[in-house]
């Protein structure tokens, strides 16, 4: 049943290990349609933490990874390597155990400070071309990638974030235009403390995470509401 205004399809799953399994298996299987459609595959991997089990999940399945483009949703302004960098997690994860040429990887150069990272990954996008697939989180407040609650919608991109609530406050994001305009969205919620989130858009409060039209949702029983 889809009852999350603007989703595309809502799917449940038991719990995060059930979601992590599934949704590796969906990105494997869209690589596979999209490298044969188009010989490539452009994929952007989203920040947090619910989605470390699916990409080692998904070190595990069949891809033609020289042929995979790797992009970030948003990274947090932090030295390189810095363990609390999406980027970071993403490499530990996955991309240190797979295959990819490290040409591959676009790391978003948050080091670099929000506003020259962000208009240097502007660029980069527009050399990559259309997302195929983005990965996205949602967070307590229902922000998704670093795009808050009273986030600006911009006509650029990328945009550079200084007053992020969630530490560290200095990010840069791919913007909401851009986060619409993938071919695929897929949300990945875990956890009794998305519930809240979840429950206002249900409402209908069009909080960040809700606005990306089209999205598939992976949602474990943790985080629905219990009105659901
Ligand atoms: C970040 C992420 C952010 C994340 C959500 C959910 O930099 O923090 O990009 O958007 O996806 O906050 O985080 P968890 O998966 O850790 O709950």
């Amino acid at each position: 049943m889809n009852i999350l205004p603007n989703a595309r399809m809502l799917i449940i799953h038991d719990d995060l290990d059930d979601m992590s399994l599934a949704v590796a298996r969906r990105i494997a299987t869209s690589a596979a349609e999209a490298i044969a459609d188009r010989g490539s595959f452009n994929l952007v991997l989203a920040g947090g933490e619910t989605p470390r089990r699916c990409y080692e999940r998904l070190q595990k399945l069949p891809v033609f990874w020289d042929q995979v483009q790797v992009c970030f949703s948003d990274e947090r302004c932090l030295p390189k390597n810095d363990n609390r960098r999406n980027d970071t997690m993403a490499r530990d994860a996955l991309l240190n155990h797979v295959d990819i040429p490290p040409t591959n990887i676009h790391a978003i150069p948050a080091e670099l400070g929000a506003g020259e990272a962000a208009s240097r990954y502007a660029a980069l996008l527009e050399h990559v071309g259309m997302l195929d697939l983005v990965l996205l989180g949602m967070g307590e407040d229902g922000h998704t990638a670093s795009l808050f609650p009273g986030y600006s919608a911009a006509a650029a991109a990328t945009v550079a974030v200084y007053d992020a609530p969630k530490p560290p406050a200095e990010r840069v994001s791919l913007s909401m235009k851009t986060l619409i305009a993938a071919r695929q969205k897929i949300f990945m919620v875990s956890g009794a403390g998305k519930r809240d989130a979840l429950q206002r858009i249900l409402q209908g409060e069009l909080l960040p995470a809700a606005c990306v039209a089209s999205a598939e949702w992976h949602i474990d029983r943790a985080a629905l509401p219990e009105s659901f």
